[in-house]
């Protein structure tokens, strides 16, 4: 089989530059060893009627790279308009940030439609495509239009909330149907995938049966695959890092205080302004805490031409500097706050170092940095977890310490609860978690992908068995699939 991959961010192979978002970091190793071909955009824009999409290539692994540049009249209205505006805010339950105009839309399906003739370049009688995430929701329906009838999945890695959250998108039944195009669809877990089958049908009438819809389009089963992460690699990539110049002189720099670690892309779907609120009231009520402990908060700015994230990279520097003014000394602060990225293997080297990780988004596909965080730990003495039980991450990680990041109080006192946790509860919660990451590695859960999107699609459309819905099977992840 010929695999092709798209998303919308590609990466380079090198562990060693700052990668934006957890998506592009993820599949990097996994596409590099399997040989396929990713195709995703250039970030540049190219001008005038592009006949031919121009695609720069490069090797990768056993593989390639193709990195296209898309068309500058839409490139906005697609990426910071629908795909970043419309869809990610409801895909994160954030109806009230919903911004959408006709041409937004008109943009994001010109887009869709672009990259779907770029990516007939790619296409030999056993070719299979693999679509990533929401900013190619209509690119099976595109593809399927100009007569390509190779199998075509689509993974989701954001969550897929609520119907009423997705009917605030414009258009969102021409989108959903020519998700049908899909011969497999992927959620991260299994409530995205309840939430779409609900959608199908209470929105579009379609009967679901055993996993299995049928459209115009034929059929498209949908199933549920965590994505995970590489644990021995990471492991050996944290233990490495202790001797990285920025790891030591971090460690240096403490003193002896305790440190709590938080990484995140700038997005309010992260839960930022909560997260620092409940450090604040963590040194609030319990002042004893000041100097035992800071936080170093990496918030890596992303898509800051949309308004929404502007406002919000004011709001979060603002209260981490009215928190530092109240709770710091001449010789103490309290949030160390960088707004840029760091390489994978400094991350690790950071992760190691610290006692607490918090992960406390309000809403999160999957969000790997919990598993990177458990994976980089030291086994005879592994620092503790707080996770919001609103990542998807929290369904496996179930034994780190699960919050509502929606109240403040109970986050401070969760967060002060880990700093003081006995060696031995640590090494139970974490022999725990990490027993469940080695389970379902990122390798699993590509090739556990690539082989139910070729079972699932014949010459002829027809699924080569019949799957019962939401039927436990056995899964490399969480040790049950529902398909
Ligand atoms: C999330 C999305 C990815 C996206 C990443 C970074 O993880 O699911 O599709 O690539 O954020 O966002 P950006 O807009 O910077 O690519």
């Amino acid at each position: 089989m010929n695999l092709v991959v798209v998303s919308n961010r590609v990466a380079r192979g090198t562990a060693n530059e700052p990668m934006t978002g957890g998506l592009a970091a993820a599949l990097l190793p996994v596409v590099e060893k399997s040989g396929a071909i990713w195709v995703g955009s250039s970030g540049r824009v190219r001008d005038g009627a592009q006949k031919d999409p121009f695609a720069e290539i490069e090797a990768l692994g056993a593989g390639a790279l193709a990195m296209l540049d898309l068309p500058a009249a839409h490139y906005g209205g697609y990426y910071e308009g629908f795909a970043n505006s419309a869809l990610w805010p409801a895909l994160h339950s954030r109806a009230d940030l919903i911004r959408a105009s006709e041409e937004d839309y008109l943009s994001y399906r010109e887009v869709n439609a672009f990259m779907a003739r770029a990516l007939l370049r790619f296409r030999r009688p056993d070719t299979a495509f693999w679509i990533q995430d929401y900013h190619f929701l209509a690119l099976g329906g595109e593809l399927r239009q100009l007569e390509v009838t190779q199998p075509i999945g689509f993974f989701l890695h954001t969550p897929w909330p609520a119907r009423a959250m997705i009917e605030g998108v414009p258009h969102h039944r021409e989108l959903v149907e020519a998700m049908l195009a899909y011969d497999l669809i992927g959620f991260q877990t299994r409530d995205d995938c309840e939430n779409f089958l609900d959608y199908l049908s209470a929105e579009l009438g379609l009967e679901v049966d055993d996993g299995v819809v049928t459209s115009g389009h034929g059929r498209t089963r949908v199933a549920v695959f965590p994505i995970g992460i590489d644990v021995e690699k990471f492991a050996v990539q944290a233990t490495k890092a202790a001797s990285h110049p920025d790891v030591s002189r971090l460690r240096r720099s403490l003193n002896g205080e305790k440190l709590a670690i938080g990484v995140d892309r700038l997005d309010y779907s992260k839960g930022l302004i909560n997260r620092i609120s409940a450090f604040d009231r963590m040194w609030t009520l319990q002042p004893q805490l000041a100097r035992t402990v800071s936080l170093l908060q990496i918030a890596t700015p992303s898509r800051g031409a949309i308004e929404a994230y502007g406002n919000l990279q004011s709001e979060l520097a603002k209260l981490v500097s009215d928190v530092n003014g109240h709770h710091g000394e001449v010789d103490w602060t309290p949030i160390r706050y960088l707004n840029k990225g760091f390489s994978q293997t400094v991350l690790a080297g950071l992760y190691r170092t610290a006692q607490v990780g918090v992960v406390t988004p309000l809403h999160d596909g999957m969000n790997l940095v919990a598993k990177e965080y458990v994976a980089a730990q030291n086994p005879a003495d592994p620092g503790v977890l707080v996770l919001s039980k609103f990542a998807g991450a929290a369904n496996e990680l179930d034994t780190a310490l699960l919050v509502n990041p929606h109240d403040i109080d109970s986050m401070a006192r969760t967060i002060a609860t880990a700093l003081s946790m006995p060696l031995t509860e640590r090494r139970m919660r974490w022999e725990a978690m990490v027993a469940k990451l080695r389970r379902g590695t990122i390798q699993q859960w590509f090739a556990d992908f690539v082989d139910t999107l070729q079972e699932s699609r014949t010459a002829d459309n027809e699924p080569l068995f019949d799957a019962p819905a939401l039927r436990p099977r056995r899964s490399a992840n969480t040790g049950v699939r529902y398909h």
